[in-house]
């Protein structure tokens, strides 16, 4: 196969987690080690579309990156640059809002569900988010964009996005078509304490998540505390169907291990929940305590992690305002 262009984006609102990893930034670092052509971005203009504080916002974009570096994307290969730096997202994002239809806004889950019941009140910005998230992919002419499970929709408004400009335009190829690269079996990681909502950011209790800054024993903890069930230890995959928070918790075994479902079952048959749970906990620490300590390290290393972004930013100005002056010109600017 020969090299891909892979674009992807992590929000840079705190608490970076167990689910942005596994869904996410490990893949990142496997698809930049085999080679490809990777542009990683904290999308610090997607943040915003909830009200921030300034303050917590800077350090948070630098946290995201020092993330990134911490998991093992190594800025000699890959572009690591910050959204706000490169104006080119801003302008696509408008002109793609004027291929993008209501209609294709209107059926975003993800819209739904942050707005609330409140729609009314929610931003503007809230509501385009997935043209903006268009825009930062189709500016590289990406062709994978490996994501987590919640992003699938977005990706396909971007496709949909994409396939319109360029019959309008009567300019097919002008934008590649970008797949989603979306893992098969560890897309969508659930809270510790209800395997029925995903793993997140925003909810209120800690205990839900694994944090990639938590300390060794704030992870045994988590786990220690994490909900599983009065039933035997299952040794089927069928029976998991009914039992999402054991799912959930295998699955985060299977995935750190790179081992099938299946093994991990029989890995612990005959075994009880909390000897399965130190094993767990163990092989968490195991694969997130280097990337704690590393993150803690690297955050302190302010004057770096500015240079990184800088130099990732002055890298993504050079392609993306080539692609603008392009676009322009299908507009007759
Ligand atoms: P964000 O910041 O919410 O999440 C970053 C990445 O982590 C994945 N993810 C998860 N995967 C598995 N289980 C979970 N519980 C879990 N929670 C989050 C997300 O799917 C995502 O891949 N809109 C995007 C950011 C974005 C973007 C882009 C992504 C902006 N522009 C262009 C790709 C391409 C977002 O809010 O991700």
């Amino acid at each position: 196969m020969g090299v891909k262009k892979i674009f992807s984006g992590v929000q840079p609102t705190g608490n970076l987690h167990l689910g942005n990893y596994i869904g996410a930034i490990k893949n990142f670092v496997d698809l930049q080690n085999e080679n490809n052509d990777c542009i990683f971005c904290v999308v610090d203009l997607h943040a915003v579309t909830v009200k921030q504080d300034p303050k917590i916002l800077k350090k948070n974009i630098r946290e995201t990156a020092a993330t990134f570096l911490a998991c093992g994307i190594n800025p000699k290969k890959s572009i690591i640059f910050n959204q706000s730096s490169v104006p080119a997202h801003s302008e696509l994002s408008w002109y793609l809002s004027c291929v993008a239809r209501m209609g294709w806004l209107n059926r975003m889950t993800q819209f739904k569900e942050k707005a609330g019941k409140d729609r009314e009140k929610a931003s503007v910005g809230l509501y385009i988010y997935p043209v903006l998230m268009a825009a930062d992919i189709l500016l590289y002419d990406a062709t994978h964009v490996p994501v987590g499970e919640d992003q699938k929709q977005h990706l396909e408004l971007a496709r949909d996005i994409s396939k319109k400009f360029n019959t309008d335009f009567e300019a097919p190829d002008f934008f590649k078509i970008p797949e989603p690269l979306i893992q098969k079996s560890f897309a969508r990681i659930m809270s510790l304490k209800d395997g029925t909502k995903k793993m997140s950011k925003s909810d209120p209790s800690d205990l839900s998540r694994i944090n990639l800054t938590d300390t060794d024993s704030e992870m045994v903890n988590k786990i220690k505390k994490a909900k599983t069930d009065t039933n035997l230890f299952p040794t089927d995959t069928y029976s998991l169907k009914s039992r999402p928070e054991i799912e959930n918790l295998i699955g985060i075994y299977s995935s750190l291990k790179e081992k099938k479902i299946e093994d991990s079952l029989n890995d612990f048959k005959d075994q009880n929940f909390s000897f399965f749970k130190e094993e767990l906990s163990d092989l968490i620490v195991e694969k997130i305590s280097p990337i704690s300590k590393e993150i803690k390290k690297i955050k302190e290393e302010k004057g770096y992690i500015d240079q990184v972004l800088r130099d990732g930013s002055d890298k993504a100005n050079e392609i993306s305002s080539k692609k603008i002056r392009d676009i322009k010109k299908k507009f007759g600017f």
